[in-house]
This record gives structure tokens, C-alpha cells and sequence, in this order.
């Protein structure tokens, strides 16, 4: 396979300085699934984004691949009102007259072969008209379902191989299957089309700048990583708290729910990162063997009703507002156990985590939209100030991902006055204070990373794998087991969830 550098050359920069602002050469992007949520919501908007600060190239082509009958004019409109509606930086009447210029819409189904005969013609008709030069990524924001078809058209119209001297790569959006087989299946067929080093399998979390500074934080640095190990950490909660319901996505959430959604992918990455030994160089394979060595040490516990909990969100007041519960959703049956809330303890099983737990929740309709990894560590073994000084919480340390991105550090602190008492402060960076620009959407910087050719934000197979290696026996267990239990919208989750913690001593923290 002829993989070029893909680098906008200039030779007065050097390619290893990731500090400048680094530019795709020209390419086209065909988006499968392009009247979809996923791409209204998230990716139209960042590719402009894109555009409109100067970091894709002049000769980009868009080609929307859908089933409706439009004309190309149609397409830019439809693409024109996602991009107002939730762009990030302003709306600028030039960025959007040459981002509309590469516009090409091409109408059919997934498995109309003729349909790949006419995409191979618009590909070919923007490599001369807009100079794209034969690199193109095909983007499947498609159900799982859909993949392997996709996948099997582009091969058999010849469109997965790229011409002499150009590139070809497809970008695949969780989930990444059901389970590990159907995972494996997936992966098999993806696989046989595409060389792997050309496979982008896309999970957002990876290209939230707080997630790639918990690297920063924990590598960069010298003072944390000498207490980040058992001897001092008690243990980790990973929570991703939403507060918004299904959002009329029933048809992609029943029969999925929060685990297979969100813990298998993003939250099991966060514990990945969190957890693993410094990569050798910040590179696809080096993180991707430290994030596989640590998956493959995570053990689940035995008894997994104790440990282990999840939810449905009832309907009731929600931040002053009466909402719906799950089962009142539009395309929800009404005795669906689909979970919207799980969460579940797991440990590893090497010398520096053995004894620490990891607590993995997440759930929709909770207190507040919220993202975070709190470090908390062991309580002192000896306080010599006297009962006075009051019960001291432990210290934490709190990577914000979302929203207020920042780190947090929880401590003791005298409170002024005459007697020894000690009372919790904190110490914090946040991002907003400490630089000037906006973090970018982590779909820009993931787009940016497929056009680049740079992998080192995308999960590789065996990570993809592993976790579900972990998931798969909870699932099967709750799949013989009593339903989920409901609890009350804008609240922490089901009682189950407390009691699990309780079990271990420990409590949620309420962010
Ligand atoms: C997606 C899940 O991966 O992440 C959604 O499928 C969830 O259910 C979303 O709402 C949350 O993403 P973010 O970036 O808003 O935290």
C-alpha cells in the first residue's frame, strides 16, 4: 500500500514541531450517513470549522453520500444550515463560499452498486476540477449494521485502493459492534477492505484536548507520577454525567444503553490513559501498546450484582422542568430494560494498581452535565493536630474534562483563627484562565488527524476488543437478571449505585 506523506510541506517548518498549526494537503471527504445526527450535530460544523481557520486545504472536497433525491445546491443548503446552527467560530461569508465550492452530493443506497459507479465518477471529477489528487477518506457515520456493506462497495468498486502516489482511508464511528464477537466480525470485514494502518476508528473522547492533557498532566510532569500507584492512590471514579435524556434517539439507544455506549468506548479509554505506563513516545503503537497491556490487566469482580449497578431514568422534575421518563420516549417500548445508567467497579491486576479500585459510571437525566477523573488518595496514616483539627476528607486530584476544563487539587488547609482546625480548599487551573484560545471540538482535531494521516487519537483493533473482553461478561450478567432500576431524573442514578460504593466503604462523589 503507497501511503504518502501527507504534511503541507514548507520547509522552513519542522514536521516534528506540533506546536504549529499543521495543515492537511488537498484530499476529499465522502460522508456516508451525512443526514444523520452525528453529522448535523458534530462533524459539518467542525469542518468548517476547519475551514474557516485556514486548516484545510484549498482543494477539499466534501461529497455527501445519502438515499435522498438532491441536488448539489439542496446539499449546501442543508450543510449550510447544520454549520449555523453549531459552528464554533463565527460564520464568515468567504470561509463558506470556499469551504460550498467542493460540495458534490451523490444520491443512493448503501448497497446500490450502481451508486458507487457514479461516487467513483465524483471523485474522479473533484481530483481534476479541485486538484485533490486521488486521497480521499470515506467516513462511515452509519449504524454498525451498515458498515460492513459500505465497506464491501468501495472494495468492489475499486474505490478502497488508492491510485500510485495517493491515499485512501476509512474513519468507522462506534459503536465498534455489540459485543466481541460481532466486533470481531465487524473489524474482519473492515479489515479485508482496508489496510489497518488506513482504518480510523473514531471514539470523540480521545480528541478532547483535557483528555489529551491528562497525558500532559501525567508525563509531563514530575510530582504526580511518583504517588500515581496503589501505595497512595485509595481509588479512582471515572463519571460521565449527562443530563439531557435519549434525545430522540431511541432507534440507535434501545437494546444498546449506557455501558455498550459509553463505557465500552469512551470511559474504558479515560481509564486506559489514566492508568497505563508511560508510552515510549507519544505515537500510535506506543500508546496503543501501553493502553492494551493495561486493558488486558483489568479483571472484573467476582460477584458482579454486588459491584456493579444500573438504571432507568423515571419521568418527574428535572432543574424546575417535568420530563419523560425513558419509557415514555418516542420509540421506546414500554418494557424495554435497556440501562441509561450504569456503573461498574473494576481492578487491575498488576504491581502498581492491585488494591485500587476504578468506578466507571455514567448516565443520562443526572444532576449535571458533567465529565471527570478523580484521583483520590489515601487518608494520612497519622494526624498529629488532635480531634480539633475535625475528620480531614482525602486529598483529590480532578481532571475536568467537561464543562470548566481544568484540574482541581482537593487539600487541607488551616482555617484562620486560634485553634489546629482543618478544612478542605482546593487549588485549581482551569483552561479558560490559563490561555487565551478556545479548545478546538474534538471532531476538528480528529478530521484534521484523518487528513493528516496521524494516528496516534484513534483506538487501534486489540483496544477496541479488549473492552469488550471486559464488558461482555456484565452484560450477559444483567441480561439474566432483574431489570434496571428506575431512579429520579436530575439525580445521581439508582440507589443500586450508592450501594455498591457503600459496600466498599467508599461514596460517589457529587460533582
Ligand atoms: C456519544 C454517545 O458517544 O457521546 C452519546 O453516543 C453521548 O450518547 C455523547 O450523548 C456525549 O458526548 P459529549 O462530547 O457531549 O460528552
Amino acid at each position: 500500500m503507497n501511503q504518502v506523506s501527507t504534511q503541507a510541506v514548507n520547509p522552513l517548518r519542522d514536521p516534528a514541531d506540533r506546536r504549529l498549526p499543521r495543515i492537511a494537503n488537498p484530499c476529499g471527504l465522502v460522508l456516508f450517513g451525512v443526514t444523520g445526527d452525528l453529522a448535523r450535530g458534530k462533524l459539518l460544523p467542525a469542518l468548517y470549522d476547519l475551514a474557516n481557520q485556514g486548516l484545510l486545504p484549498v482543494g477539499f472536497a466534501l461529497i455527501g453520500f445519502a438515499r435522498r433525491d438532491w441536488t448539489v445546491d439542496q446539499f449546501s443548503d442543508f450543510v449550510e444550515k447544520s454549520v449555523r446552527a453549531r459552528c464554533r467560530t463565527p460564520f464568515r461569508e468567504t470561509s463558506w463560499r470556499q469551504f460550498s465550492s467542493g460540495f458534490r452530493f451523490v444520491q443512493g443506497e448503501f448497497s446500490d452498486a450502481e451508486a458507487f459507479g457514479r461516487l467513483a465518477e465524483t471523485l474522479r471529477d473533484v481530483d481534476e476540477t479541485q486538484g485533490t489528487g486521488g486521497n480521499h477518506a470515506f467516513y462511515l457515520s452509519v449504524p454498525p449494521s451498515a458498515s460492513p456493506v459500505v465497506c464491501e462497495q468501495l472494495a468492489a468498486s475499486h474505490l478502497a485502493t488508492p491510485p500510485e502516489g495517493s491515499w485512501r482511508r476509512v474513519v468507522v464511528e462506534k459503536p465498534f459492534g455489540h459485543d466481541l464477537e460481532s466486533a470481531i466480525a465487524l473489524e474482519s470485514v473492515v479489515g479485508q477492505v482496508f489496510p489497518q494502518e488506513s482504518i480510523f476508528r473514531i471514539d470523540h473522547y480521545l480528541g478532547k484536548e483535557t483528555v489529551q492533557n491528562l497525558l500532559a498532566l501525567r508525563f509531563a510532569n514530575e510530582m504526580f507520577e511518583p504517588l500515581w500507584n496503589s501505595h497512595h492512590i485509595d481509588h479512582v471514579q471515572i463519571t460521565m454525567a449527562e443530563d439531557i435524556g435519549i434525545a430522540g434517539r431511541a432507534g440507535y439507544y434501545d437494546g444498546i444503553g449506557a455501558a455498550r455506549d459509553v463505557i465500552q468506548n469512551h470511559l474504558l479509554q479515560l481509564m486506559a490513559l489514566t492508568a497505563m505506563d508511560e508510552p515510549i513516545a507519544f505515537n500510535a503503537s506506543d500508546l496503543s501498546r501501553e493502553k492494551e497491556k493495561l486493558l488486558s490487566a483489568v479483571v472484573l469482580p467476582r460477584e458482579l450484582g454486588l459491584h456493579t449497578a444500573r438504571g432507568q431514568y423515571a419521568a418527574g422534575n428535572q432543574a424546575g422542568r417535568s420530563v419523560i421518563g425513558f419509557h415514555d420516549e418516542d420509540g421506546i417500548a414500554p418494557d424495554s430494560v435497556t440501562e441509561t445508567f450504569a456503573a461498574i467497579r473494576l481492578d487491575i491486576d498488576t504491581r502498581r494498581w492491585a488494591g485500587t479500585p476504578f468506578y466507571l459510571r455514567t448516565g443520562k437525566r443526572l444532576g449535571r452535565r458533567v465529565t471527570e477523573i478523580a484521583i483520590v488518595f489515601k487518608t494520612v496514616p497519622h494526624v498529629p493536630f488532635g480531634p480539633a483539627s475535625g475528620v480531614l476528607a482525602p486529598n483529590a486530584l480532578v481532571v475536568r474534562v467537561q464543562p470548566d476544563e481544568g484540574v482541581r487539587l482537593r487539600f487541607g488547609a488551616k482555617v484562620p483563627g486560634t485553634a489546629m482546625e482543618i478544612r478542605e480548599v482546593s487549588m485549581d487551573f482551569g483552561y479558560g484562565n490559563s490561555f487565551t484560545q478556545a479548545s478546538p471540538e474534538a471532531y476538528e482535531r480528529l478530521l484534521l488527524d484523518v487528513f493528516l494521516g496521524d494516528p496516534p487519537l484513534f483506538p487501534r483493533r486489540p483496544e477496541v476488543e479488549l473492552s469488550w473482553k471486559i464488558l461482555d461478561p456484565v452484560e450477559e450478567y444483567w441480561a439474566s437478571h432483574e431489570a434496571p432500576e428506575p431512579y429520579a431524573p436530575g439525580s445521581w442514578g439508582p440507589a443500586g449505585a450508592d450501594q455498591m460504593m457503600a459496600r466498599d466503604g467508599r461514596t460517589w462523589r457529587r460533582p
